[in-house]
């Protein structure tokens, strides 16, 4: 079949790098003589026919930026039948021959659905918690990382200043990836994450004891899916117990923003090109993700059902390390 329309959307948390596949699939679809739409809002959009045609000019001067243009969503609606088939009717109405889902598990597992509905549909990770199997990253995770590490580094001056101990929340949702990433990278005394059980009194012991080995000061990075959030931690060690005095910091939606990284943009830009190939080649209902070297396209149920369990030698050089 001749692929003659194709539409692409953004869905679900934005990332940094979004922009970035946008603008390599509406390339890569008018390079190939295919017409490419936008659909505005994720799935919300979709529903409400928030779709135009989209040419060179639309994506000009993108790359860099954070965010994304087509703007983004989170859709309840989508989650009923009638909302999917109200989604797949302006799909129809603009006789979209196939779609490009750039989101993550939540939005990936919409794009599972219209393919089951008949849509050919590909999907492209796009997340900063790295929790999408089957992909070594998804589009936003190293700018995200490095939003952490930033902020990180700034937070030890001033913690090194007063003789303090931060606890440092970041996000992730469920998963841990981007704490234990950096923590290790921002040499953090602790990191406390979902896949981890830790308890408080486990946490002050460390912190106590990084006190009496005459640190500075002290950082425990801790994911906001993690057993205790930090200003539970917080609230439980008292100066008198550990022998620094204790500050917060919620990192939030700062990483979320931004300008993406050179990593990030190119894995976009990979990523985008490759989604389009795949709808070329006729393939649906699968997401194409980044593996070593080689970009490979795997069924969305069997991404979506993996685990994508953290790395047991980084889980071991974050103990190390933190000595
Ligand atoms: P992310 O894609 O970043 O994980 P969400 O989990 O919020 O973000 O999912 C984004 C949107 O995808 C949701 O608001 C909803 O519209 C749609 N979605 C999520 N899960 C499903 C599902 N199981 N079936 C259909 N649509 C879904
Ligand atoms: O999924 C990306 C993410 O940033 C999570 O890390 C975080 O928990 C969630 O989105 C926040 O959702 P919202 O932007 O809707 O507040």
């Amino acid at each position: 079949m001749t692929l003659k329309r194709i539409a692409v959307m953004t869905s679900g948390g934005d990332a940094p790098g979004m922009n970035a596949a946008v603008r390599a699939i509406v390339r890569a679809g008018i390079h190939q003589e295919i017409l490419v739409y936008g659909i505005h809002r994720g799935y919300a959009g979709m529903i409400g026919g928030d779709i135009e045609e989209m040419d060179l000019r639309s994506v000009g001067g993108i790359i860099h930026l954070g965010g994304t243009i087509l703007l983004t969503a989170r859709c309840p609606e989508f989650m009923t039948e009638k909302g999917q088939i109200e989604g797949l009717r302006q799909l129809r109405r603009e006789s979209i021959d196939g779609l490009i889902v750039i989101g993550g598990n939540g939005s990936l597992a919409g794009a599972l659905v219209l393919h089951q509905m008949g849509i050919k549909v590909v999907g492209v990770p796009g997340s900063i918690d790295n929790d999408l199997a089957r992909t070594d990253m998804s589009i936003g995770v190293d700018s995200a990382l490095n939003t952490a590490l930033y902020a990180i580094d700034k937070l030890k001056d001033t913690a090194s200043s007063h003789g303090r101990a931060f606890i440092i929340e970041v996000m992730g949702r469920h998963c841990g990836w981007l704490a234990l990433e950096a923590g290790i990278a921002g040499g953090a005394e602790m990191v406390l994450i979902p896949e981890q059980e830790v308890s408080l009194e486990e946490v002050a012991r460390e912190i106590k004891d990084s006190y009496m080995r005459g640190k500075a000061h002290a950082v425990i990075v801790v994911a906001e899916g993690a057993r205790y959030n930090a200003q539970a931690v917080a609230e439980y060690l008292t100066h008198e117990q550990v022998g620094f005095e204790v500050r917060v910091t919620t990192l939030g939606h700062i990483q979320r923003g931004g300008s993406p990284t050179a990593y990030d943009r190119i894995l976009a830009t990979r990523l985008g090109v490759a989604a389009v190939d795949t709808l070329r080649e006729g393939k649906s209902g699968v997401m194409v993700g980044q593996q070593g070297r080689t970009v490979v396209a795997t069924p969305l149920e069997e991404v979506l059902e993996a685990q994508r369990p953290l790395n047991p030698f980084t889980l071991r050089m974050a103990e190390i390390l933190a000595r």
